[in-house]
């Protein structure tokens, strides 16, 4: 019998530093997949705000900005590029300035659902890695392959501290942690679409794994429910 291959959707969520974006990166090049990467468009709305001097305090400015900013993702070989009205702001949107204001804009609900119908395009013919924190829950409840990554937060912040040192920015890890902690208090607790574990998802531990390691068991995961290219 001839098994026919499917485009699916896999979803891959966790909390900051589960390693979701290197993770999701490598198994849609290993498929042949799209990727997204949805924390960029709530990062590329929060930049948008920051630069009209919105008030992060009137969540109607923000979800107007949301409906009318125009976001574009290239999916380029050197990784993923992001624009803003046209211009690239792939490094702009990592600012810790875009961080640290990003909360509003993503516990808002027009906001959220300004996004919601820009993701499920992406999604529309299959063939897509999908990762943050509520893609398995909300945008792809349909997901063939969904995923939860969790990973200790002083393996998360020890992943953090080596990224920032291979940028030359030093940071002290105790530090990292407590800020890992509100973040992850600010995605677990918020009302809308917080960072939850879908019910019919994976399970995976990353704090002793590879990032090899998880992009393989992610992989296996998706040819067993019949991935193809
Ligand atoms: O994954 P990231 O660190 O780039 O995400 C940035 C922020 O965006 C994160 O603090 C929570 C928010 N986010 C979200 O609310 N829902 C998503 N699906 C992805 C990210």
């Amino acid at each position: 019998m001839e098994i026919r291959k499917k485009r699916l959707i896999i979803t891959i969520d966790g909390p900051a530093g589960s390693g979701k974006s290197t993770t999701a990166r490598r198994v849609a090049e290993q498929l042949g997949y799209l990727y997204l990467d949805s924390g960029a468009l709530y990062r590329a709305v929060t930049l948008a705000a920051l630069r009209r001097g919105a008030d992060f305090g009137n969540p109607d400015e923000l979800a107007s900005i949301a409906r009318e900013c125009e976001i574009g993702l290239v999916f380029a070989s050197t990784g993923l590029k992001v624009y803003l009205q046209g211009e690239e702001v792939s490094e702009e949107i990592r600012l810790p300035e875009v961080a640290g204001a990003i909360g509003p804009v993503a516990a808002n609900p027009g906001v959220r659902q300004a996004l919601l119908s820009q993701q499920r395009r992406l999604g529309e013919n299959g063939g897509i890695v999908a990762e943050g924190r509520d893609m398995g829950s909300v945008v792809f409840p349909e997901a063939e392959v969904k995923v939860f990554l969790v990973a200790s937060i002083e393996e998360r912040a020890r992943r953090r501290r080596m990224e920032l040192a291979a940028k030359g920015i030093e940071v002290d890890l105790e530090e990292l942690i407590r800020t890992i902690a509100k973040r992850d208090r600010d995605d677990s607790g918020r009302e809308i679409s917080p960072l939850c574990k879908p019910e019919d998802a994976l399970e995976l531990d990353t704090t002793s794994l590879t990032i090899a390691e998880q992009v393989e068991w992610i992989v296996r995961a998706a040819r067993q429910r019949g991935a193809g290219a």
